[in-house]
């Protein structure tokens, strides 16, 4: 394996983490073990969980924890082998203090992951979603105060604009605290809405650790023209969780795959590689049913899109506009 940095932070982190949104349902706690074990002798060295994770069984407000804690019993013999992160700002109950990012939250949340993880520090808590309600000051108060108390070690956030990651560098300048070291935002051929922020990240060392780059199987091929879902995929086992596949679809992946298939690897492989070359892209947040699946992602790292393949990607997949582009229509 080899490892990249992680921003600004002097992490090395593998360009594949392994995500646990899963672990609950579809993924056992026994098979979720044996997968975390098998990632991590396949050279992954990064974790990504949240507060909310429970698998399948999750719906807006129910407790979550489920995910932290399988993972906890995974990693309790071999906690030095990984970088372990977590989140925090969903809902995970009914009650007014059961979601956001108060204080009393976060610091509710903070030392319920602690607990479910089984270890002192988090090396990498990130916010989940902004909180209209709450300031990026307070939001940033908080994380120094974790860090100084050795319960966290960096603080990241997920689902940020990167005038919110700029707002978080100011004030950490004008405050003495901790820098934002990492962006985890939706990423995927399929899902380029946020590409323009990317030289943000790359300009100011923030990690960009991108979610559902094969977003969330549709671009591995499984899904065919005319049939049902595989049997044991997401798409039969839970269609709310997948976009919804029409003809327009269908021609952008079979336009993929044939690109994929021009320097021969799997589409998955391909997709993978293209979020990977991104600017300021560090590591891929994938998630996985089977250790094959795993392998499948950590054989990405090694496949180069050739250069002319990019502009033909973009035709097939356009990417967001930029200032100074023609304007369209
Ligand atoms: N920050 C956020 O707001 C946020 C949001 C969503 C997710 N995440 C993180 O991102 C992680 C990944 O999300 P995700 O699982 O929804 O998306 P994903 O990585 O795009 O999709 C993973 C799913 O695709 C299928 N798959 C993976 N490799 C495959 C292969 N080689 N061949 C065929 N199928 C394959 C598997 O599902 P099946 O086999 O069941 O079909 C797997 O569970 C999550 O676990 C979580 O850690 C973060």
């Amino acid at each position: 394996m080899r490892y990249v940095p992680l921003g600004a932070s002097g992490l090395l982190v593998s360009p594949i983490c392994l995500g646990t949104m899963t672990f609950g349902t579809p993924v056992s706690e026994l098979d979720a073990i044996r997968l975390t074990h098998a990632a991590l002798d396949l050279g992954i060295n990064f974790v990504d969980t949240a507060n909310a994770y429970e698998g399948y069984a999750r719906v807006l407000g129910s407790p979550g924890g489920a995910a932290e804690e399988i993972l906890g019993k995974a990693l309790r013999d071999r906690r030095d082998r990984v970088i372990i992160t977590t989140k925090v700002a969903a809902p995970v109950g009914p009650g007014p203090q059961d979601r956001g990012l108060s204080a009393v939250h976060i610091q509710r949340e903070l030392d319920r992951s602690l607990r479910r993880l089984q270890t002192d520090v988090i090396d990498l808590y990130m916010i989940h979603w902004p909180d209209k309600m709450v300031p990026l000051e307070m939001t940033l108060q908080v994380m120094d105060t974790a860090v100084r108390q050795g319960k966290i070690r960096y603080f990241g956030v997920s689902n940020h604009a990167a005038w919110q990651l700029c707002e978080l560098l100011w004030l950490a300048d004008r405050s003495n605290g901790p820098r934002v070291v990492s962006s985890q935002i939706a990423l995927s051929l399929l899902r380029r809405e946020l590409q323009n922020e990317l030289p943000f990240c790359e300009k100011h060392r923030i990690a960009v650790t991108p979610y559902q780059s094969l977003q969330a199987g549709l671009l591995t091929g499984k899904y065919r023209r005319g049939a049902s879902p595989p049997a044991d995929s997401r798409g039969a086992e839970k269609p709310d969780w997948v976009w919804k596949l029409d003809n327009a679809m269908f021609d952008r992946l079979e336009a993929i795959e044939a690109l994929a298939k021009e320097i021969n690897v799997p589409m998955s492989q391909y997709a993978l590689a293209w979020t990977l070359a991104q600017p300021a892209v560090s590591s891929l947040v994938v998630g996985a049913k089977r250790i094959e699946q795993v392998q499948d992602a950590v054989a990405a790292i090694d496949v180069a899109i050739p250069p002319e393949h990019f502009a033909k990607l973009d035709a097939i997949c356009p990417p967001p506009w930029r200032h100074g582009d023609p304007v369209r229509g």
